[in-house]
């Protein structure tokens, strides 16, 4: 008799065990590339500072060209700091932490980048929150990435509609039971339903220059802190997605 639950995980031992496997490979050849990709974009860039030097008839052809050897070039370099995220091993450095005030100080963060867009924040976060346990460090890469990819959704649906469109991403947290929600939801252009059960893997992107390590980082740091990360339907515009972290175990949490 098949055991649907044995096979689940299994499968989730599998997909641990190929993105480990990946990420070891992934960490070492980064390390190779990284160093002269490093000097190639300085270098880059200093041939960009001297276009003005040129001769008049060579200057625009110039200019284009090393433009655009250093813009693939930052993008390369982007591409492999985020495998390199996604390819560290899970060393949790957790503590105890006031979620909605973690959140508010990564909104500050941020401001500048949505206002910048258009965008305004609202958030609705529960009044006396009982303390979560977090490595504040690691989770800000969750947070962020949700709320840039957030921000790419509005964009891209103003690009589609071809108007302005008010941006508005909404942050709320709430107790239930033993667990933590966090939500983040924005009106942006939304999920299709043939993209939905593929967001989270590694390399999955809808975007012309996306990596697709967003969400595949996303989830993985959401699941060492022994959460689950979903998205929630709802009705378009826009994409809903759903944290829940356990309320703080301190003592299984505290290190030796
Ligand atoms: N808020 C959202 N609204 C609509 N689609 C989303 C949203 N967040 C994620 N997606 C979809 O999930 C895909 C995977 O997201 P993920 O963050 O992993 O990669 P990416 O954003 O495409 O690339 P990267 O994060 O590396 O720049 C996206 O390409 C997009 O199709
Ligand atoms: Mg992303």
């Amino acid at each position: 008799m098949p055991n649907p639950h044995r096979s689940k995980e299994q499968e989730e031992k599998d997909r641990r065990e190929r993105l480990a496997y990946v990420g070891a490979l992934a960490a070492g050849l980064v390390h190779e590339v990284r160093t002269p990709l490093h000097a190639i974009q300085l270098n880059a860039q200093m041939l960009v500072e001297d276009v003005d030097k040129l001769p008049e008839e060579i200057r625009p052809r110039f200019d284009r060209r090393a433009s655009r050897i250093y813009t693939e070039v930052k993008s390369l370099a982007k591409t492999l700091e985020a495998f390199l995220t996604f390819a560290r091993p899970p060393r949790l450095d957790p503590g105890p932490t006031d979620l909605n005030r973690f959140l508010r100080e990564l909104i500050e963060f941020v401001q500048p980048e949505m206002d910048e867009a258009g965008i305004s924040i609202k958030s609705e976060l529960a009044s006396d929150l009982y303390p979560v346990v977090l490595d504040q460090n690691q989770f800000t890469h969750v947070v962020l990435n949700l709320l840039r990819n957030a921000k790419e959704a509005i964009e891209q649906r103003q690009e589609k509609e071809n108007e302005i469109i008010e941006g508005v991403i909404r942050i709320s947290t709430t107790e239930r039971e033993s667990q933590i929600d966090l939500l983040i939801e924005d009106n942006g252009i939304g999920i299709q339903p043939e993209d939905e059960e593929h967001i989270f893997e590694v390399f999955y992107t809808t975007k012309q220059k996306g990596t697709g390590l967003g969400l595949g980082i996303v989830r993985r740091i959401v699941e060492d802190h022994r959460g689950t990360i979903s998205v929630i339907p709802i009705a378009p515009p826009g994409a809903r997605f759903r944290i829940t972290l356990p309320r703080g175990h301190f003592l299984e949490f505290r290190k030796e």
